[in-house]
């Protein structure tokens, strides 16, 4: 074998170096630099030199389109565009035990009825995987190695041809030109880039489960996103039954649709109208206001509940789940500058009941009227409202406002609250306001 080479690549840069710096000596970035495999540049010698093209129409391209390959959940599915495109790579991430191994296997025992498909599983032992496996029911065909070297995975595709392939988890692959440990950066950008070649050249659809946080820490989908075909990220509490799939990147299809799931003891089951989970709590009390965001598709019913307490810290804290934290601190100031309420020495948690992410503006004014509500210790009654809030407090109208009022009727929430010029629906008491200071006076009035 060829005494094999690394070199060590700035990320900020790109500057090559062979050994390791703390700082690149090229641009001063500190601790960019990832071990990667050298590989001498491809010989051109005797080569014909490359002719001129000449540019074609794009519509005389030939697009080979292949027939997605369904993996029969249609959460799943409905998140990756209609099912897996042949000779794709795709990440699964998603914090430890959230239910990644859970999904694949599920997928891969749908798809073995119809195509070859193969587990590598580097994790556990297959007889785990087959525990899982018959917890979920029907296994049977699922082909299984227990493997973690690079060569020789992706020598088994080779000679395999499955039309599926799971890699669980990429972390444990591990390429033995490289001097670092699986599942550091250098590896695993190794092995997603060796897989996407197999992958592509065989038409093997290619799942890479990796356990990464939201914020891309150590080989996260960072490292990868510009690798791989579609990130899907797998969310949710991990304590409570409902999971999200959601599309990070996807070149296959839109990344605005989600997949919900629901942990059961016999594996995951879709839920097909999140909505109806709502409701399990207290809605309408102090702190509880209902969101309507549009996901996709499909609209979706959130209970955001709030607390406020006097706080004894300097700096007092501000916690939420399920709800991005800029967005809490810029609603935080508007609530404090234009709705006069006085928040500067109070503790804030928001909470998206059921572990889902809110990502939409839309949702700003039930954040809003949760925590008015929470600080007043009073209730709205049950009421969905939506609306994105404006740095002067007023509140923009957003799209398919039909659509939110339609499911809140559906669910039985007849009381909406929306920005002014909203139209409203037949059966529902709509209540507009121009800003979120109006809001908050309409739903909450001051008790006398
Ligand atoms: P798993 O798929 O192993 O998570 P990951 O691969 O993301 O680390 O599943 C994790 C949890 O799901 C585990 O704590 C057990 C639970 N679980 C169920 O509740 N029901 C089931 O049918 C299965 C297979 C797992
Ligand atoms: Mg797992």
């Amino acid at each position: 074998m060829l005494a094999t080479k690394t070199q060590f690549t700035c990320q900020e840069c790109g500057a090559s170096q062979p050994k390791w710096h703390g700082r690149c000596p090229s641009c001063s970035a500190w601790a960019s630099m990832v071990e990667e495999a050298s590989r001498p540049a491809p010989k051109r010698g005797g080569q014909v030199a490359g002719q001129v093209r000449k540019p074609q129409p794009l519509a005389d391209v030939e697009a080979t389109r292949h027939d997605r390959l369904p993996t029969g959940i249609d959460e799943f599915d409905r998140v990756l565009g209609g099912g897996l495109v042949p000779g794709s790579l795709i990440l699964i991430g998603g914090d430890p035990g959230i239910g990644k191994s859970t999904l694949t296997t599920m997928a891969l025992a749908r798809l073995a009825a119809r195509h070859p498909v193969l587990l590598v599983c580097g994790e556990e032992s297959p007889a785990q995987v087959r525990m899982r496996a018959e917890r979920i029911g029907g296994a049977g065909r699922i082909g299984v190695i227990a493997e973690t070297d690079l060569d020789l995975v992706c020598q088994t595709l080779v000679q395999e041809q499955p039309a599926v392939a799971v890699v669980d988890s990429v972390q444990t692959l591990w390429a033995n030109d490289l001097a670092s440990a699986p599942g550091s950066v250098a590896q695993v950008r190794e092995a997603a880039g060796r897989l996407l070649r197999v992958a592509k050249e065989h038409a093997i659809t290619v799942i890479l489960v990796g356990h990464v946080t939201k914020d891309g820490a150590v080989a996260g989908p960072r490292v990868l996103e510009h690798l791989v075909d579609a990130v899907l990220m797998f969310e949710g509490d991990r304590t409570g039954d409902l999971r999200v799939l959601r599309a990070a990147k996807n070149r296959f299809g839109s990344t605005a649709e989600i997949g919900v799931f629901e942990m059961t003891s016999t594996g995951l089951a879709p839920v097909g109208d999140p909505s109806a989970l709502l409701g399990r709590g207290d809605l309408g009390g102090p702190g509880s206001v209902v969101a309507c965001a549009v996901e996709g598709t499909r609209p979706l019913l959130l209970e955001v509940q709030a607390l406020v307490a006097p706080s004894d810290l300097q700096m007092p804290r501000r916690l939420a789940t399920g709800v991005d934290r800029n967005r809490l601190a810029m609603i935080l100031a508007v609530l404090q500058r234009h709705a006069e309420l006085p928040l500067g020495s109070a503790d804030v948690f928001v909470n998206v009941a059921g572990g889902v992410d809110i990502h939409e503006p839309a949702a700003d004014l039930a954040i809003a009227l949760a925590i008015a509500s929470a600080h007043r210790g009073l209730p709205t009654g049950p009421l969905v409202a939506f609306g994105e809030i404006g740095l002067t407090g007023r509140l923009r109208s957003v799209p398919q406002a039909e659509r939110r009022l339609r499911e809140a009727q559906r669910l039985g929430l007849s009381h909406a609250l929306a920005p002014a010029g909203t139209l409203g629906v037949p059966g529902t008491s709509l209540r507009t306001a121009q800003t979120v200071a109006e809001a908050i006076a309409m739903t909450l009035p001051v008790p006398r």
